[in-house]
């Protein structure tokens, strides 16, 4: 289904095509009406002017490494450019299942100099991913910058759409190619851009049908079976019924991924490193989620496989 990368990664484009129909995720001022209503009916949309992170653009690789403070990060290495994400509690659940990414530790500056060092090795396949939660290890300037984000148009979007808890920050740094393969969280996300660029591909949660969910008690729990980049259509033939939206983020944008929707992130080739921060808020009031997720996504999610 991929159209232009492939296991040797031959490229002309920075993002890699697909054949299935892929709408644009509308773009708006946050002020504007539309993109006010985007986000209470849960729909996606981009927004370039939050100055949610304004206080942060700024960072880069190097500052980061320079004001970070000696913590550990959580860092993925993967053999290919997919990061897909599983769940250590469920790795016993199935015995077969090897993790397709490996997890260590290390301090920022280790990662900094490890992320340059693979961007100059040509022939080592292995990629690194950092995403960690923001905690207090964090020095001060990074602390300086993280309480001036923009708390207030965050508040007011909390109470506007009367959602819960904020319940942490993740950092992402990744380099240049890497992907988060299709997957869907189970909380609202303000996904903020600041250093280099990210191409989203987003598919309402009713995609579910064309998407397989691994079953609930699979380590690959909330993550798709089909792999977009080469689907098994006899396995998954539903998978060429997909349809979606996509779009380009670049510093300074925030993209609001509702809940349950389905999203696959890709850092654009052959353009350096990405750095982005996310917010994630519990849902609302039950009854508000119970909308959301139909019965028969969360029969497809229990089916056994
Ligand atoms: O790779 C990523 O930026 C993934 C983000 C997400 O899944 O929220
Ligand atoms: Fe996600």
């Amino acid at each position: 289904m991929a159209t232009n990368e492939n296991q040797s990664e031959s490229r002309t484009s920075p993002v890699t095509s697909y054949d299935f129909p892929l709408k644009k995720i509308p773009k708006r001022s946050c002020k504007d009406p539309e993109a006010i209503e985007f986000i209470r009916k849960s729909e996606p949309v981009i927004l370039t002017d939050t100055n949610l992170v304004a206080s942060a653009l700024h960072w880069n690789l190097r500052y980061l490494a320079d004001h970070m403070g000696d913590g550990n990060f959580t860092v993925y290495k993967s053999n290919s450019h997919k990061f897909k994400y599983y769940s250590d509690k469920k790795c016993k659940m199935v015995k077969e299942f090897k993790p397709p990414t490996q997890q260590t530790e290390m301090t920022f500056s280790e990662f900094a100099a490890l992320l340059r060092q693979k961007q100059k090795e040509k022939h080592s396949n292995e990629r690194i991913y950092l995403q960690q939660a923001l905690n207090d290890s964090v020095g001060k300037t990074i602390v300086y910058d993280f309480v001036n984000f923009n708390w207030g148009w965050l508040n007011e979007q909390q109470k506007l759409n009367n959602w819960g808890p904020l319940t942490s920050n993740l950092l992402l740094v990744g380099m240049e190619g890497n992907v988060t393969p299709v997957h869907y969280d189970e909380q609202e996300n303000f996904f903020a851009q600041i250093y280099g660029h990210k191409r989203f591909m987003l598919f309402h949660p009713d995609q579910y049908k064309n998407l397989y969910p691994y079953p609930v008690y699979h380590p690959h729990d909330r993550q798709s079976q089909v792999d977009l980049d080469c689907p098994d259509y006899k396995k998954f033939p539903n998978a060429r019924n997909l349809t979606g939206y996509e779009g380009i983020v670049g510093p300074g944008d925030v993209l609001y991924i509702p809940m349950y929707w389905w999203h696959d992130v890709e850092s654009l080739k052959d353009q350096g490193e990405t750095i982005s921060v996310n917010f994630w808020y519990m849902s609302g009031p039950v009854d508000q989620i119970e909308t959301q997720i139909s019965a028969q996504q969360k029969m497809a999610r229990d089916k056994k496989f």
